[in-house]
C-alpha cells in the first residue's frame, strides 16, 4: 500500500482502502472507482458510490453492492464503524483514536502536516494589472487580493508561481498624459502622481483633449513619437510609468500584497514581440485583413446579429492594440516562462476577451496541451446601497481612500479593544485588523458573484468577518501564553498523547483533519471562499469546544491534550488566513 504523505485527512487515509476493498469485491478494473468520499453531518463522512458501482455492474440493489464493499473494506485501525443507509450510502465513523494519533504526530509542523504536490507545475498569475497614470480602483483591489491568495496557495503547494502584474502602459493615451506632464511642468507632475492624484492628472488631460483640438493635435503626435521610439518622448513615458509604479508600490505594501516592482511586465513589456506575433499568424494562415486591419475570426465567436467576430491584432492605423499584446503575452509565458497553468485574474467584463485570445493563441500552437489557460472572473464591488460602489458625488472610489478608511476604524476599535497594548503595537494590529476586514470581506464571497463593500460589517469582531477569525486565533494564543506562565506549561509538541474524548473536541479534530483536501479544492476551482468557509467553521467548533471542555481548569493529561487542540487551532488559524494574505496577531 502506497503511503500518503498527509494521512491526517481521513479522506485520503482511506482511499487507498477503498481502492483494495473494490478490487477484492468486484476485480481488478473497478479498482480505480472514486469511492466519492464526503464529509457529511450524519456520520463523519460518507461514500457515496453504491449507486453507480450497481449501474456499472448491473446489479439492481445498490444497497447489496454497499455490503459487499464494505465487507472486504481493511480499515479496522482507522473507522469505527461503516453503516449503510437509505439506498446505499456508507455513512463511515473515524475511530477517535486514529484521529488523536495522526493530529498529535503533526503538533508543530509548519504545514499541518500538508506535505507538497506530488506533481508541482509552473504557474503564471496575471493579476492586479491597474493602469500607469490612472487610479486604481475596487476593481483593481479584488483582482490584488484574490491573485495574491491564489500566488500565495499554489506556492505552498510547491509549484513554481510567476506573478505577473500586467499594468496598462501603452496605447493612444499617453499622447495626451505626456502633453498634459509638460504643461504641468515635471517637478509638479511628479509631485502630483507621486502624492497619489492620479485621478485628478488623468482627468485633466482627457478635458484637455476634449476640449481642445490643439491639445488633441499635439497628443496624436506625441502617440506617434512614442510609438517610433523618439527618445525625449520615452524618457517623459518613462517617468508616468515610474511614478506611478512607486505608488502602485505603496498601495501593495499597505495591503501586505506580495506582489513587487519586478513583477511588472506591463503591455509595453510584449512591444518587440508584436509584429512577429502578427507574422507567425499570418504565415499560418490564421489572421485576414479587414477593413485594413488584421484580424482573425476564432469559431464559435459571434455578434448578436451572428457575424463572426474578429479579434483585432493590428488596427488599420497599424497600431498594436490589447489584444496583440494578449497574444504575445501568452506566447511568452507558455514558451519563454514555461508555463502550464495560467491564470488571468480580471473582472467579468473582459470574459469575451480572454477567451478569444486563448482560442486564436490555441489555433496559433501558443497554447497546446498541457498548457491551459483560465481567465478567473469576478464580479462587481457594490454599495451598500446595491449599486455599483462610488464615492457620494457619484465617482469611482480611490482604492487607497477605502484602505485608509478600513485602518482608521480598525485603528478605533483595537484602541477601545486593546488599552492593555502599546500604542505602536496597537497600530500594527489595526493595519492587520484592516487589511483582514478587507481580504476576508473579499475573499469569503463567491468570486463570480457580486459582493457588498460594507465597512461596518466588515471590522466586526463577530460574524463571518476576517476580524471574527484574527479574534479567535489571538485567543487561542492567549490562552497558551497564560497556561505558561501561570503553570509552566508549554504548549505540546508532536508525538503528545491526545485524548479525543467529548463530542465537540472530535468535530474539531476532524475539522482541522479536512485542511488537506480543503485547500486541494480551493487551487483546483480556484475558490478562495471555500478556506475561508473552511477557517469559519473551524472557529466556530473552536468556539464549541472551549465552551463545552474546560482547559484551565482540567488536569493532568486531559489539560495536555485540550492544550494540543488549542495549539494545533491556532496553528491551522495562522497559516489558513496567512495563504488568505492575512496576518494574524498573536495578542490583540
Ligand atoms: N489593465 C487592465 C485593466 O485595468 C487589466 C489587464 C489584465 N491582464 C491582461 N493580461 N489583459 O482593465
Amino acid at each position: 500500500m502506497t503511503v500518503d504523505p498527509t494521512p491526517i485527512d481521513p479522506t485520503r487515509a482511506l482511499a487507498p482502502r477503498f481502492a483494495a476493498a473494490l478490487e477484492a469485491a468486484f476485480g481488478a478494473e473497478y479498482r480505480d472507482t472514486d469511492p466519492l468520499l464526503q464529509w457529511s453531518d450524519r456520520a463523519d463522512l460518507q461514500a457515496n458510490c453504491s449507486l453507480g458501482l450497481a449501474k456499472r455492474i448491473g446489479e439492481k440493489n445498490p444497497r447489496a453492492v454497499a455490503e459487499r464493499l464494505v465487507a472486504k473494506l481493511d480499515a479496522s485501525d482507522i473507522v469505527e464503524r461503516f453503516e449503510i443507509a437509505g439506498p446505499g450510502f456508507i455513512n463511515i465513523t473515524i475511530k477517535s483514536e486514529w484521529l488523536a494519533a495522526q493530529l498529535s504526530e503533526r503538533l508543530g509542523d509548519a504545514r499541518m502536516g500538508v506535505a507538497p504536490t506530488a506533481a508541482p507545475e509552473t504557474v503564471v498569475i496575471d493579476y492586479s494589472s491597474p493602469n500607469v497614470a490612472k487610479e486604481m480602483h475596487v476593481g483593481h483591489l479584488r483582482s490584488t487580493v484574490i491573485g495574491d491568495c491564489l500566488a500565495r496557495l499554489l506556492e505552498w503547494q510547491g509549484h513554481a508561481v510567476h506573478r505577473q502584474n500586467h499594468v496598462g502602459d501603452w496605447g493612444t493615451p499617453f499622447g495626451m498624459l505626456i502633453e498634459h506632464l509638460l504643461d504641468l511642468g515635471e517637478t509638479r507632475a511628479i509631485e502630483e502622481l507621486g502624492v497619489g492624484e492620479l485621478n485628478s492628472f488623468y482627468r485633466a488631460a482627457r478635458v484637455k483633449f476634449e476640449e481642445s483640438d490643439a491639445f488633441k493635435d499635439r497628443a496624436r503626435k506625441r502617440v506617434v513619437a512614442l510609438q517610433a521610439g523618439d527618445q525625449e518622448t520615452l524618457r517623459l513615458w518613462k517617468i508616468l510609468v515610474d511614478e506611478s509604479t512607486a505608488y502602485f508600490d505603496a498601495v501593495y505594501k499597505k495591503l501586505d500584497v506580495t506582489l513587487k516592482p519586478s513583477h511588472i511586465a506591463g503591455e509595453s513589456f510584449y512591444n518587440p514581440w508584436l509584429q512577429s506575433v502578427v507574422d507567425e499568424l499570418e504565415e499560418k494562415k490564421l489572421s485576414e485583413l479587414s477593413d485594413g486591419a488584421v484580424c482573425v475570426f476564432p469559431p464559435g465567436f459571434v455578434s448578436k446579429e451572428k457575424k463572426p467576430l474578429p479579434l483585432i491584432v493590428r488596427k488599420s492605423d497599424d497600431g498594436f492594440g490589447y489584444p496583440a499584446t494578449d497574444l504575445a503575452a501568452v506566447r511568452y509565458r507558455t514558451q519563454t516562462l514555461k508555463a502550464t497553468r495560467m491564470l488571468y485574474v480580471v473582472g467579468a467584463p473582459q470574459a469575451q476577451h480572454f477567451a478569444m485570445v486563448f482560442a486564436v493563441a490555441k489555433m496559433a500552437g501558443w497554447l497546446a496541451a498541457p498548457a491551459r489557460a483560465e481567465h478567473v472572473g469576478f464580479g462587481s464591488v457594490l454599495g451598500t446601497d446595491k449599486q455599483i460602489y462610488r464615492t457620494r458625488s457619484g465617482e469611482t472610489v480611490r482604492l487607497v481612500d477605502l484602505i485608509d478608511a478600513a485602518y482608521d476604524r480598525s485603528l478605533e476599535i483595537v484602541r477601545e479593544n486593546s488599552t492593555h497594548i502599546p500604542e505602536d503595537e496597537q497600530r500594527e494590529i489595526a493595519k492587520a485588523v484592516g487589511n483582514a476586514a478587507i481580504k476576508y470581506a473579499d475573499l469569503s464571497s463567491d468570486r463570480v458573484k457580486d459582493y457588498v463593500f460594507d465597512l461596518d460589517r466588515m471590522v466586526k469582531p463577530v460574524g463571518d468577518t476576517g476580524v471574527y477569525l484574527l479574534y479567535a486565533h489571538a485567543r487561542s494564543r492567549s490562552i497558551l501564553r497564560k497556561v505558561e506562565k501561570e503553570h509552566g506549561l508549554k504548549a505540546p509538541e508532536a508525538g503528545a498523547r491526545l485524548l479525543i474524548e467529548h463530542a465537540s473536541e472530535k468535530r474539531l479534530v476532524l475539522q482541522i483533519s479536512k485542511l488537506a483536501s480543503v485547500l486541494d479544492e480551493v487551487t483546483t476551482v480556484l475558490a478562495p471562499h471555500k478556506l475561508c468557509g473552511y477557517l469559519f467553521d473551524l472557529s466556530v467548533r473552536f468556539n464549541d469546544f472551549w465552551n463545552q471542555c474546560p482547559v484551565l481548569q482540567s488536569e493532568g493529561d486531559t489539560r495536555l491534550s485540550r492544550l494540543a487542540l488549542v495549539r494545533a487551532t491556532a496553528d491551522t488559524l495562522k497559516l489558513g488566513l496567512s495563504l488568505l494574505g492575512i496576518s494574524a496577531p498573536d495578542r490583540m
